[in-house]
C-alpha cells in the first residue's frame, strides 16, 4: 500500500525524467485537481513550471486573489493572471441558454488560454490535473455537462495545436488520494477540501442573462452561505452547497418602504458520486440565520429560498 509521501516521491522522479530542462505550463483553475498537480510538479521543477490562471469574472468572492495567495506569493509557482472579466461578460451579453452559455465560456477560457499560453514560447509540455476518473468518463464518451467539463477544464485539442506534450501526473489517481497528496504537499485545508465548482462557474448559476450586478450580488450572498456552513460545521457534512442568482423579482418591505428585488435560492447536497444526490436537511436556525444576513446584507435581494429537490430528476447545478 502506498501512502502519499511515496506517491509524491516516484512522481516528482518520473516528471523529472520526463521534462528534464524543458518548460511547462499548467491551466490552474484554484479547482483541487489543478492545485495538487501544480504543487506537485512545481516540486520536481520549479522554475520551469508556470501556471496560467484565468479569471472569467465568474468566479466566487475573493478567489482570484486567493489563488494568488496561495501559488504565487506563499509558494513561490510562477502563476500568469490574465483578467478576462470584461471579454467573457461582453462574449456572453443577452445569451440565456445554458448550454450554449456553458459552450461560450469554454471556448473562450481555451482561446485565453492559448494567447497566454502562446507568450511562453519556448514551452514543450502541457500540464493537466486530469485524473483516473476523467480518464474512464472521457473514454465512455459523456455527453452534455459531463462533456463540457473536460472541454473547459482539460482544454481539448490544444497540446496537438501547440505542439504540446501531455504531463498528466495525477492520470492513475482517485480523488481521495490525490486530495491526500495536496495536504502532503502542504496546500490549505480549504483548498484541498473544498466543494466542487464546475468550469463554467456564476455563468450556470445565474440563470439566464449574466450581468456583473448579478455576478456581484451571488458572489456576497454565497460568501455569506458558505461563511455560515463553515462556522456551524456543515461545509464538511454536505457534498456540495452554494447559492443560485434567480432574476425573479418579487416585493417586499424594508423599513418604511417596499422593495420589489431579486430572489436568492440557497442548494446543499449529500452524494457519494454526483450521479445522484439528495438535498441537505440543513438546521432551520442555521438557515434561518443565512436568510436574515443575506437580505440584511446583499443590496438587491430581499428573498431567499432553499432547495428541497433531490437529484433525479432535478440536477445538482440549476443550468
Ligand atoms: P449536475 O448539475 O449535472 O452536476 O447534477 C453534477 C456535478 O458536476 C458539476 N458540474 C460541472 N462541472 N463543468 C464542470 O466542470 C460543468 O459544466 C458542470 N456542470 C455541472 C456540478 O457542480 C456537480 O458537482
Amino acid at each position: 500500500h502506498w501512502t502519499p509521501g511515496q506517491i509524491i516521491e516516484d512522481a516528482v522522479a518520473r516528471i523529472r525524467e520526463m521534462v528534464g530542462t524543458d518548460q511547462v505550463i499548467l491551466g490552474l483553475s484554484g479547482g483541487v485537481d489543478s492545485s495538487v498537480a501544480a504543487a506537485l510538479i512545481h516540486r520536481a521543477i520549479g522554475e520551469q513550471l508556470t501556471c496560467v490562471f484565468v479569471d472569467t469574472g465568474l468566479l466566487r468572492l475573493g478567489e482570484g486573489d486567493q489563488v494568488m495567495a496561495t501559488f504565487a506569493e506563499n509558494m513561490g509557482v510562477k502563476v500568469l493572471r490574465v483578467d478576462a472579466e470584461e471579454r467573457f461578460l461582453s462574449a456572453l451579453v443577452d445569451v440565456e441558454d445554458p448550454e450554449q452559455k456553458r459552450k461560450i465560456i469554454g471556448n473562450l477560457f481555451i482561446t485565453i488560454f492559448e494567447e497566454a499560453a502562446g507568450k511562453l514560447e519556448d514551452a514543450r509540455w502541457l500540464a493537466q490535473g486530469t485524473i483516473y476518473p476523467d480518464v474512464i468518463e472521457s473514454a465512455g464518451g459523456k455527453t452534455g455537462k459531463a462533456q463540457n467539463i473536460k472541454s473547459h477544464h482539460n482544454v481539448g485539442g490544444l497540446p496537438e495545436k501547440m505542439k504540446l506534450a501531455l504531463l498528466e501526473p495525477l492520470r492513475e489517481l482517485f480523488k481521495d488520494e490525490v486530495r491526500a497528496l495536496g495536504d502532503e504537499l502542504g496546500l490549505p485545508r480549504q483548498m484541498v477540501w473544498r466543494h466542487p465548482f464546475p468550469g463554467p462557474g456564476l455563468g450556470v448559476r445565474i440563470l439566464g442573462k449574466i450581468k456583473k450586478e448579478y455576478a456581484d450580488i451571488l458572489r456576497q450572498a454565497d460568501a455569506i452561505y458558505i461563511e455560515e456552513l463553515f462556522q456551524s460545521g456543515w461545509y464538511d457534512k454536505v457534498s456540495q452547497a452554494f447559492a443560485v442568482f434567480l432574476p425573479v423579482r418579487s416585493v417586499g418591505v424594508m423599513g418604511d418602504g417596499r422593495t420589489y428585488e431579486n430572489v436568492v435560492a440557497l442548494r446543499a447536497v449529500e452524494t457519494k458520486d454526483f450521479m445522484t444526490a439528495s438535498w441537505a436537511p440543513l438546521p432551520y436556525d442555521l438557515l434561518a440565520r443565512i436568510s436574515t444576513r443575506i437580505i440584511n446584507e446583499v443590496r438587491g435581494v430581499n428573498r431567499v429560498v432553499y432547495d428541497i429537490s433531490s437529484k433525479p430528476p432535478s440536477t445538482i447545478e440549476w443550468e
